[in-house]
């Protein structure tokens, strides 16, 4: 089979090198791709959140069998809609399954009604209504913007000052856009161990029959070691999560994950795709901090290197509905992913600086913001590299990504040492 997977990101990558170990792929492809993907597949210039031009593409390549369609922002404007109308086969929830992630107010609506533990919440389209609640509330609180915003649209508000703040520079100011014409204002979850609380992101398979949860892993969202700095995409991810236990991916499953397919599926969304669950272990049991309508950027990096099923036999059965035949199974021991980062991101950054890599053993490179210039390998976005490794534990797995790190520079470059350091029981 030949295969389209659309975005640019690490993720891509790395969903390219899993369905590279296919025996049915045959070519791959990427739209539009990075330095890394063209290394394997061939990168497709062609802006994927234009529907019409990706059907045309479509129209024009019957050679291409199957598309993955990964990033949220497609998701949410209706591109496997857009494919399935002119009978091509996807991976991917539909636009009306990708409001779970496309609409927070959407999100915490479903979860209210249909009892899926999650933290409490209002929404508000009035500002001064807004503004009265959060004031009656107090702090610490969260403040979330509906829409999509680049992973940017939550603050997490420790005192009033900031909440009023915050609200102003969502509701007034428009800081996310029309993401902010809507606001959810919710309660703070603190964790059961940790501060400010252990979060879990669990990515899971489903064709809105059956649903089937992957290894897990965690995330570091800020930007400097020990949790400084503002929140990014994610600068590292390990895996398995340290805290999770047969008993409470049991818990999960039965009062988050069936309920949450079950819920979609009564509203008249069946999602079919890789629904991402970020949870957070708090004092009352596991409560649901966000939905994402995919896979996640950087867990997808330290997630799939475990899979030992045939990414693309899963991808199938999710289309054609019959996930409950398909067996999957995942490799003993860790994982972990430490991004490297342009100097200045999160916030701004310099593009096009000459990356110089050596000799990497026992780790892969998976590309982010890469491009090829002048026959060179240049930096081309905020986060630049992950590197990967695999060991028996995840102290093994860091120190063989660490020891590949060395082998990476440019001007600036940055990335955290503490990646895996987090959440360890005992
Ligand atoms: P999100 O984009 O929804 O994942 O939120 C980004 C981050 O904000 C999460 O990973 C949490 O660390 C934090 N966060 C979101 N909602 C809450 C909440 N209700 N209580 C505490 N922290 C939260
Ligand atoms: N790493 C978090 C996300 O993909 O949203």
């Amino acid at each position: 089979m030949n295969v389209l997977v659309i975005g640019n990101g690490g993720r891509e990558h790395a969903i390219l090198l899993a369905l590279k170990k296919s025996k049915r792929v045959e070519k791959l492809y990427c739209m539009k791709g990075n330095a890394g993907t063209a290394e394997i597949a061939e990168n497709i210039n062609v802006d994927y959140m234009n529907v019409e031009a990706v059907k045309a593409f479509a129209l024009e390549h019957p050679e291409i069998d199957y598309y993955v369609v990964t990033p949220d922002d497609p998701l949410a404007v209706g591109l496997v809609d857009g494919l399935e109308s002119i009978g091509k086969r996807c991976f991917g929830p539909n636009k009306a399954a990708a409001q779970i992630e496309a609409s927070k107010a959407f999100a915490k609506q479903l979860m209210k009604k249909y009892k899926i533990p999650t933290a409490e919440c209002e929404i508000f389209e009035d500002y001064g209504a807004a503004l009265e609640y959060v004031r009656s509330k107090g702090a610490p609180i969260v403040l979330k913007a509906d829409g999509l915003a680049l992973g940017k649209g939550v603050l997490v508000c420790e005192t009033l000052e900031q909440a009023e703040e915050g609200l102003k520079e969502i509701m007034l100011d428009k800081a996310f856009g029309s993401a902010g014409n809507k606001i959810v204002i919710e309660e703070c979850l603190r964790g059961l161990k940790y501060t400010p609380g252990e979060e879990v992101s669990v990515l899971a398979f489903t064709d809105g029959k059956t649903i089937v949860p992957m290894i897990t892993s965690c995330d570091h969202k800020r930007a400097y070691d020990g949790d400084k700095g503002l929140n990014t995409g994610g600068m590292g991810t390990f895996s398995p999560c340290p805290f999770w236990t047969e008993k409470l991916e049991k818990e999960v499953l039965k009062k988050i994950m069936i309920p949450t397919v079950k819920a979609m599926n009564a509203e008249g969304r069946k999602f079919k795709g890789c629904l991402y669950f970020g949870l957070m272990r708090t004092d009352k049991g596991m409560k649901v901090i966000e939905y994402n309508s995919r896979f996640g950027d950087p867990e997808t990096q330290v997630v799939l290197p475990m899979l030992k099923t045939d990414l693309l036999d899963i991808f199938e059965a999710v289309t054609e509905e019959r996930l409950s035949d398909v067996k999957i199974e995942w490799e003993d021991g860790a994982c972990v992913c430490v991004v490297l980062a342009s100097g200045g991101y999160p916030v701004s950054y310099a593009k096009g600086k000459e990356i110089s890599v050596g000799d990497i053993k026992d780790a892969t490179l998976v590309h982010a913001g890469t491009a090829v210039n002048d026959g060179k390998l240049v930096t081309n976005g905020g986060r630049v590299l992950g590197v990967v490794a695999r060991g028996k534990d995840v102290e093994e797995a860091r120190k063989k990504a660490y020891s590949a790190v060395e082998q990476v520079s440019w001007d600036g470059m940055h990335y955290r040492k503490d990646i895996g350091i987090k959440y360890r029981e005992g």
